[in-house]
């Protein structure tokens, strides 16, 4: 007898087709030049490598506490004043499974059914799924173009209803790139404190700031570190997307709370990452240095060649990504992927798949090597030209 499952209705994912449609092409084609995901190109610096080493040859291999290694915690602590000034206790923060951990964390210990949660939009929609997990409701809050996709506190206002409990504020953004300058985040501070909400503040690509952007961390201004959860991890800044460590810095009572629901998920983060995590906080950073440099050289490449093709874009302040308008091709966003793909073996992914209901604009991410990077946009412009 066959088992027919009815599946929940919680959870309805986002058709997510399309993105394998084009994985799909890409994967019987030679010579793909993939400029879609988020992982970087370069390794794990080596003397992060040896301490994950270091800590199995020593039999680092149980349990630790569910919210991390308190040595872990101590140096996340040093680093959160060092560079803002801000004083966390080691109570006060979780380590977790990468930030994609941290996201559902938040979400389960702070909502209740109905609460509705403000999300920088086009946006990463993991933020949506965790939300829905809890019978909350995401509301997207969009930013555009002309911002250079900065989130604008008075949108956020217009969104703001009596079911509002968090706005999460992701700067630099993935998909855009955007930084949202220093003078927006103090007045989305202030619509917070006004409206009584919770900031998740995600800062994964924080350290990935260029030229004359800035980064503000929102949890350091007056009377909003009671009120912010600060959400930041290992994967991007130190190109350790596999060894799954991110962290959550928060007022204790939630830290607790978040604590105990880790527990139930996953008890604690693998042991020998953490004690990896460790050592890129303790250890030389002249390589974190050496990868922005390069990531700056790259995104400054791809902006000229955009403006050579007459592609437009915001700004991209931060991250390694590139929000780029495609309607010049005279195709949707995801055409244009998917022809391009098919005609040159450049992999893009369209905007929609990151929530952004207009088709108009791509992602991409400038995470190869300088020469095929080069390679790619002469791909591109040839195919413009062609299809003119
Ligand atoms: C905005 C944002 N938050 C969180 C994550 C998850 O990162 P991690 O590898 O730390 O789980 C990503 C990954 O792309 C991201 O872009």
């Amino acid at each position: 007898m066959s088992v027919v499952f009815d599946s929940s209705k919680i959870i309805s994912l986002d058709d997510e087709s399309f993105r394998s449609e084009l994985l799909g092409i890409a994967s019987k084609m030679g010579d793909v030049i993939p400029l879609g995901r988020g992982d970087p190109d370069f390794h794990t610096p080596k003397h992060i490598v040896e301490a994950a080493k270091k800590a199995l040859d020593e039999n680092k291999h149980h349990y630790t506490p569910p919210s991390g290694l308190p040595e872990l915690r101590n140096a996340i602590s040093k680093n959160f004043k060092e560079k803002y000034n801000l004083d966390y206790n080691i109570d006060e923060i979780v380590v977790t499974a990468g930030v994609q951990e941290s996201i559902a964390l938040a979400m389960l210990s702070l909502l209740e059914r109905d609460d509705e949660v403000l999300i920088t939009s086009p946006r990463f929609t993991t933020y949506d799924l965790t939300v829905r997990m809890c019978n909350a409701i995401p509301v997207p809050i969009p930013t555009y173009e002309k911002n250079n996709f900065a989130l604008m506190p008075d949108i956020i206002e217009q969104k703001i209803t009596n079911k509002t409990k968090l706005i999460v504020l992701v700067s630099p953004n993935n998909p855009t790139g955007a930084v949202t300058p220093p003078e927006n985040i103090k007045k989305i501070a202030d619509i917070a404190i006004k409206h009584n909400l919770i900031v998740i503040a995600d800062e994964i690509y924080a350290d990935l700031i260029y030229e004359n952007h800035e980064h503000l961390s929102i949890g350091t201004l007056e009377n909003m570190k009671e009120r912010t959860l600060t959400l930041n991890g290992f994967s991007k800044t130190y190109a350790m997307t596999g060894w799954r460590i991110g962290y959550i810095a928060g007022p204790e009572d939630i830290a607790v709370k978040m604590s105990e629901i880790r527990h139930s998920l996953s008890i604690n983060s693998c042991t020998f990452s953490q004690y990896g995590a460790l050592a890129a906080l303790e250890g030389p950073q002249e390589e974190i240095i050496k990868m922005k440099e390069e990531y700056n050289l790259r995104r400054k490449f791809c902006m000229r060649a955009l403006d050579e093709i007459g592609f437009t874009y915001g700004d991209p302040g931060g991250a390694f990504y590139i929000y780029t308008n495609v309607s010049k091709s005279g195709l949707t966003a995801s055409n244009f992927c998917k022809k391009l793909l098919e005609n040159t073996g450049v992999l893009l992914f369209p905007g929609t798949l990151f929530g952004d209901e207009q088709d108009k604009y791509i992602r991409l991410s400038y995470l190869q090597p300088i020469e095929k990077i080069q390679e790619s946009m002469k791909r591109i412009k040839g195919f413009i030209n062609e299809h003119k």
